[in-house]
This record gives structure tokens, sequence and C-alpha cells, in this order.
């Protein structure tokens, strides 16, 4: 019994020291944990996340806007009751490319793997919303009068198309579900979620203010 009192008072003092020395230590520790986490969210996360996938055909926008007369319309044009054509079908392309016109390689296996086989590209659209979505182009690039840059930033004057990636839970294009993780938005075009759309809308008063306040609010973009 007294050895334990001995003991106590002695590991009294013993633990005061201690607890000095541990201090550092331990919040060291929580530093290292700290960025260790944040290393993990901000780096490691992002590729985890999202599968990263190449289009089948890397098409030169630059290039053929100097061939083509009708500028962005040549491909991706309003039909005649108003719904977009979007992404080009093959009948677009054929007229030039029947056979390759040089030695480009993209071209070449353009022409061997779609044109010859007569199957469509399979283009991967950065853009594609969730099918529960309605969006239309009209209402923006022909009533709204607005740039096709406001949306889809400079894809449409690239030499190159950027990889696609694909969130891999919910299958949705990473420039839909933003390319920041944190949810920092530095151009418009960053991110396209539902508050991205209603903020636009709110700012530009779509129907007279923000939309989702509404009676049947909701089906204004929802099908
Ligand atoms: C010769 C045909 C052609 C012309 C001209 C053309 N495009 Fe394209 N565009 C394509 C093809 C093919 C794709 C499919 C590749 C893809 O999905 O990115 C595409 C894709 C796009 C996309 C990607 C949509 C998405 O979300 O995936 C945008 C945006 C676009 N074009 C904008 C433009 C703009 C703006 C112009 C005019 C400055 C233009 N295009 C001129 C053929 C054309
Ligand atoms: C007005 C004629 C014209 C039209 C329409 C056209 N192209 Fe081209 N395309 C060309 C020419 C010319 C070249 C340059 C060939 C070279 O010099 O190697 C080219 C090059 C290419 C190349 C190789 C360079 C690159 O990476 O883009 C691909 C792939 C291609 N075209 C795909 C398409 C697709 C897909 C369409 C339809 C959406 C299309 N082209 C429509 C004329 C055209
Ligand atoms: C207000 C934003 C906005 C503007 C402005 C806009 N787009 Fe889009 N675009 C979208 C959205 C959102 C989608 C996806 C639609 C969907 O998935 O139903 C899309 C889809 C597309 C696609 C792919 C369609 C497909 O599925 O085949 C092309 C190509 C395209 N846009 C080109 C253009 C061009 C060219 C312009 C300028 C004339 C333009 N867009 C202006 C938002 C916009
Ligand atoms: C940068 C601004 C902006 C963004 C982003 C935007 N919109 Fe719009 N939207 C407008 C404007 C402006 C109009 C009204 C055009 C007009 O009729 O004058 C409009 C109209 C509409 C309409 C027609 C509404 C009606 O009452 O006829 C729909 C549907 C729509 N937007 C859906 C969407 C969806 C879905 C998204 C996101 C994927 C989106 N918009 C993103 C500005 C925007
Ligand atoms: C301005 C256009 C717009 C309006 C108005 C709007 N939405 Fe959305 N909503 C979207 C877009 C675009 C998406 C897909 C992108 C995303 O997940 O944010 C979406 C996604 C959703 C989703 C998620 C679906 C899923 O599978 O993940 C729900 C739920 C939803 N909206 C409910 C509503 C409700 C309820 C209202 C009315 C209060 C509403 N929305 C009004 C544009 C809109």
């Amino acid at each position: 019994m007294e050895e334990p009192k001995a003991n106590v008072t002695s590991s009294g003092s013993e633990h005061g020291e201690k607890e000095d020395g541990a201090g550092g230590p331990i919040i060291l520790f929580f530093i290292l944990g700290l960025i260790a986490s944040l290393l993990i969210g901000w780096v490691a996360f992002p590729p985890l996340l999202y599968s990263q996938k190449k289009q089948p055909i890397d098409f030169n926008h630059a290039l053929h806007n100097g061939l083509v007369d009708n500028g962005c319309e040549s491909c991706h044009f309003f039909r005649e009751d108003g719904t977009y054509s979007g992404v080009p079908k093959l009948a677009q392309c054929i007229e030039c490319h029947e056979e390759p016109n040089g030695e480009d390689p993209e071209e070449i296996k353009f022409v061997e793997e779609y044109v010859k086989k007569e199957r469509e590209v399979p283009w991967l659209v950065y853009s594609r919303q969730q099918p529960c979505v309605f969006f239309s182009h009209a209402a923006h690039v022909k009533a709204g009068g607005m740039d096709c840059v406001t949306c889809h930033g400079h894809i449409g004057e690239s030499e190159t198309l950027k990889v696609y990636e694909e969130n891999r839970i919910t299958g949705i294009s990473r420039d839909i579900w933003g390319r920041n993780i944190a949810g920092f938005k530095r151009n418009s075009w960053d991110r396209m979620k539902m508050n991205d759309c209603a903020d636009c809308h709110a700012e530009a008063r779509v129907s007279g203010g923000s939309v989702q306040t509404q009676r049947d609010g909701c089906l204004v973009c929802h099908k």
C-alpha cells in the first residue's frame, strides 16, 4: 500500500516532465495527419474519383474552323424544329473524308475505322447532363444570345481534345461536377451543376427571378 503512494508522487513529477516532452511530438503528429489527409483529399482523391477516357479520335477544331464556310454552324446547327444538332454525325464529315487528305494518323484512323465502316464516332460529350435534366440550346443561344464559351470554355477553338474525366460513382462528366474538388469556380464553364444553372437564371431573371422558388419551377429544367 505504501509503494503505490510513493509511485504516485514520484510519477506525478515524472508525468509533468513527460507531458512537456510529449506535447511537441503530439502536435507534430496532428499536423502531419492533417497534411496527409489534405494531400489525400486534394491530390490523390480526384484521380481515384475520376476515370480518364480518351476521345476515340482527337479532333482538331482550330484546323476545321478555317476549312468550313459557315463557322461553328457548319457542324453544330439548329434543326428546323428548333432542336440542336449537337455533336456532328458522320454524314457531315464524309464530303471531305471519303479518302484521307493527307498523312495525319488521326485522319487515317478516322477514315479507316469509321468512314469506311460506316460507324458513327462514339464522341464523349463533356457537357452531358443527367437524363432528368432538360436543356435547350435555342433558349440560350438564340433567345438569350449567349456565347458558346460561357458554358463550354474554349473547346471550339482547340487543336486537340482534352481527356474526358468521368466520376466513377455517378458516371457524370467532370465538366458538370466541377474541376475543383473544394468547389471553387474561376470560369463560368468550370462547373454546370444545378446551382450553376440556377445562379445565372436568378441573375438574368429568367421567368422573373429564381425559377426554383416558383410553383412548378423545378419543371423548367427537369423532365
Ligand atoms: C468540322 C466540324 C466542326 C466545326 C466547324 C466545329 N465543331 Fe465543335 N465539334 C465537332 C466534333 C466532331 C465534336 C466532337 C468532339 C467532342 O465531343 O468534343 C465537337 C465538339 C464540340 C464541343 C464539345 C461539346 C461537349 O460538351 O462535348 C463544343 C463546345 C464545340 N464543338 C464547339 C464548337 C464551336 C464553338 C465551334 C466554332 C468556333 C465549333 N465547335 C466548330 C465538330 C466541329
Ligand atoms: C470542308 C472539308 C472538311 C470537313 C467537312 C471535315 N473535315 Fe476533317 N479535315 C479536312 C482537311 C482538309 C483535313 C487536313 C488533312 C491533312 O492535312 O492531313 C482534315 C483533318 C481531319 C483530321 C486529322 C486532323 C485532326 O486531328 O483533326 C480528322 C481526325 C478529321 N479531319 C476529322 C473530321 C471529322 C470527324 C469531321 C466531321 C465532324 C470532319 N473532319 C469534317 C477537311 C474536312
Ligand atoms: C447556357 C449554357 C450553354 C451555352 C451558351 C451553349 N451550350 Fe452547348 N451545351 C450546354 C449543356 C448544358 C449541354 C448538355 C445538354 C444535355 O446533356 O442535355 C450542351 C451540349 C452541347 C453539345 C453536345 C450535344 C450532344 O449531346 O450531342 C454541343 C456540341 C454543344 N453543346 C455545342 C455548343 C455550341 C457550338 C454553342 C454555341 C453556339 C453552345 N453549345 C452554347 C450548355 C450550353
Ligand atoms: C450563364 C447564364 C445561364 C446558365 C449557366 C444557364 N442558363 Fe438557362 N437560361 C439563361 C437565360 C438568360 C435564359 C432565358 C433566355 C430567354 O428566353 O431570353 C435561360 C433559359 C433557360 C430555359 C428556358 C426557360 C423558359 O422559361 O423558357 C431552360 C429550360 C434553361 N435555361 C435551362 C438551363 C439549364 C438546365 C442550365 C444548366 C445546365 C442552364 N439553363 C444554365 C441563362 C443561363
Ligand atoms: C435552372 C435549372 C434547374 C432548376 C430550376 C432545378 N434544377 Fe434540379 N438539377 C438541375 C441540373 C442541371 C441537375 C444535374 C446536375 C446536378 O446534379 O447538380 C439537377 C439535379 C437535380 C437533382 C439530383 C438528381 C440526381 O440524380 O442526382 C435533384 C433531386 C433535383 N435536381 C431536384 C430539383 C428540384 C426539387 C427543383 C425545384 C425546387 C429543381 N431541381 C430545380 C437543374 C435545375
